[in-house]
């Protein structure tokens, strides 16, 4: 089974983030990867709507790491916002310390987070954006990494395919 979902425009990149909010539950660590453009921050605004965060949400590029407050019924109080594009080595992902965003009420998004993989001692959500050859405008989006029952239904939900 996978679960993939086409998003033919900016707005139903993001409007396919706040979808995906649902999926989440408190701790979880999802790792976006895709080429500069693919749509990654775009992805995680409507995340961030759907789990009420009120701060606008920018790239992180040159900051690495952002915190927004968030307002939900799901528990999840933190939507820790991060990007290691710059990041060359897997020494500099561990400076940054990735491991400690992964708090009790709070999630972690991880832009070009592939590099970042190997720092989780545990199992994330993976998410790979492409643009789709035939359409520049249009996006698809996999899931994939730790699915487990609960997710694999509410992912079918998401899902387009
Ligand atoms: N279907 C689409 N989904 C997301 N972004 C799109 C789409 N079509 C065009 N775009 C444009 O592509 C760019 C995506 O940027 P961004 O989300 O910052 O990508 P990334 O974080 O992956 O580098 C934006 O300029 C956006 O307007
Ligand atoms: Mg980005």
């Amino acid at each position: 089974m996978s679960y993939r979902r086409v998003c033919p425009s900016d707005a139903a990149t993001q409007d396919a983030g706040a979808a995906f909010a649902a999926v989440l539950r408190p701790r979880d660590v999802v790792l976006l990867s895709g080429a500069l453009g693919a749509g990654k921050t775009t992805f995680v605004k409507g995340v961030a709507r759907a789990l009420g965060v009120v701060e606008r949400v920018t790239s992180p590029t040159f900051t690495m790491v952002r915190q927004h407050a968030a307002h939900n019924d799901q528990g999840i109080t933190t939507l820790h916002h991060a990007d290691v594009y710059r990041v060359n080595s897997l020494g500099e992902v561990l400076d940054l310390d990735l491991g400690e965003l992964v708090e009790e009420d709070a999630v972690a998004l991880i832009e070009w987070g592939e590099l970042a993989a190997t720092v989780f001692g545990r199992e994330v959500l993976t998410l790979e954006f492409a643009i789709d050859a035939s359409d520049e405008e249009a996006r698809r989006i996999e899931v994939g990494g730790a699915i487990d029952a609960v997710r694999a239904s509410a992912l079918a939900q998401w899902s387009d395919a």
